[in-house]
């Protein structure tokens, strides 16, 4: 028999586990047998793991193997198309939605259609949004500590698209990001996108590791970080002064962009100052409306040093645009007429009360989480492969998210995380049980 290529043998593996024959949880063969069976050098073996590794089709447990992955929300699927169940509770991605803002919105497009604005709509608005409506987001950063001119706030589809235009722009491939060792999985997707070298900070639950920081700027030309200071997607950290001002020093000193995401920042009711605050001539600072307001509106925003606005809008209009005028003007309603206010105080309460109930749910499990965040971390026991007990929940009809998501270094931690907003508050309590129960039934 004639050795197998080792492209023959990724494209083997993949479409047996594309199509299922080889189902979430299945132990692969370890790379010695595989160098058996087909005849190849370890090396080669190694080769075709990591490749399916980088295809999300693999995960590799030290001392144990390698496994067939479980496929979370993250992979871009709909969780109807990832299970086949006709109930999914998902614990996978956070989408707060409070009582009566369908509603609010049927409002907002009535008035709209009869307002002398609909004409204005059809027209294009500039890159980056009016003035007026920028003034409009300028004016609602006051309450999160952030004091700038319309001039400095571009508008965008999202906050991930304002992610994308800062980096598209003002870093180039090659360029190292140091990113939190744990963090927002679209950083990730940006940074492999934008070809950057994006290098691990190592962190604790109180958040990263500030002297690793430094040491790291020392050893590398880190040309930016990306950091969550409030509220942090997966941990739930928030910083306080003391350590945002040690950031801003090490940034500084090793002349270091600072890309600060105040995406869930607004459920502190009153956090220490933004990084941008402390550091405004090299922040730029990005959020939007997907967790206080809707996730399908697609409203951002970015606060940048004057000398990047240009460019940042350059690329903005070489993406997409920025934000649609139709959203633009719905959204810049909402943020005038405290509609965005108010929500975001519901879900203060509303985050708050799901805490509590993760809190008594999952009393004596390992769990990292602030009193007023949508997430939890929740660590495993070594017998609990994540990817298995994943693949356990979703038989269940229990969608989660696994470290393998959130590490943006080589070590995953054994961990999950849960997204507490998504499901009705009052079948949370049971959801938590349940995820609990199939967790503990795992034998060691
Ligand atoms: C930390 C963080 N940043 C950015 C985003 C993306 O936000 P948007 O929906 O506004 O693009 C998310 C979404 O979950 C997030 O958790």
């Amino acid at each position: 028999m004639r050795p197998s290529s080792y492209k023959a043998i990724v494209d083997e593996f993949a479409a047996s586990i594309r199509s299922g024959t080889l189902p979430a949880g299945t132990r692969l063969p370890t790379h010695r047998a595989l160098t058996r069976e087909r005849r190849i050098a370890l090396a080669t073996a190694t080769r075709v793991y990591a490749e399916l590794a980088a295809m999300g089709l693999v995960v590799g447990e030290p001392g144990r193997g390698t496994f067939v992955r479980v496929r979370s929300g993250y992979d871009g699927l709909e969780p109807s198309r990832v299970l086949p169940v006709p109930r999914v509770a998902d614990l996978s991605f956070n989408q707060p939605l409070g009582e009566g803002q369908a509603d609010r919105l049927r409002q907002s497009l009535r008035a709209l259609s009869v307002s002398g604005e609909v004409e204005a709509l059809l027209r294009q608005d500039p890159p980056g949004g009016r003035l007026h409506e920028r003034a409009v987001v300028a004016t609602y950063l006051l309450e999160r500590g952030i004091d700038t001119a319309p001039a400095n706030v571009v508008i965008t589809s999202g906050t991930q698209q304002a992610l994308d235009a800062v980096l598209r722009s003002l870093t180039r491939p090659g360029d190292v990001l140091a990113v939190d060792a744990l963090s927002y999985p679209g950083i990730k997707l940006l940074a492999s996108a934008h070809g950057l070298d994006m290098v691990p900070i190592p962190v604790t639950e109180k958040g990263p590791d500030l002297a690793a920081l430094d040491s790291l700027c020392r050893a590398r030309p880190v040309r930016a970080i990306y950091a969550i200071p409030t509220l942090h997607n997966p941990l739930g950290w928030v910083l306080d002064t003391e350590q945002r001002e040690r950031f801003v020093a090490i940034a500084r000193s090793h002349d270091c962009l600072i890309v600060e995401d105040g995406t869930y920042a607004f459920l502190d009711a009153s956090p220490p100052p933004p990084l941008h605050t402390l550091a405004p001539e090299r922040t730029c600072y990005v959020a939007g409306l997907s967790k206080n307001a809707a996730p399908g509106l697609r409203f951002g925003f970015a606060v940048l040093p004057r000398p990047h606005i240009e460019t940042v809008t350059r690329s903005l209009r070489l993406a997409a645009w920025g934000a649609p005028g139709l959203i633009t003007a719905v959204a810049t309603g909402w943020l005038a007429d405290g509609t965005v206010a108010r929500w975001e105080r519901d879900r203060r309460d509303d985050a708050a009360a799901r805490q509590d109930i993760a809190r008594t749910a999952l009393a004596g499990m390992s769990c990292t989480a602030h009193p007023v965040s949508y997430m939890v971390w929740l660590g495993l026991e070594p017998h609990q492969r994540p990817d298995h007990v994943a693949a356990l929940l979703a038989e269940v009809g229990i969608l989660v998210s696994t470290a393998d998501a959130f590490a943006t270094g080589s070590h995953h931690p054994r961990g999950l995380r849960l997204a507490l907003a998504t499901p009705p508050r009052e079948e949370l309590g049971l959801v938590l049980r349940r995820l609990r129960e199939v967790i503990e039934a795992v034998p060691p």
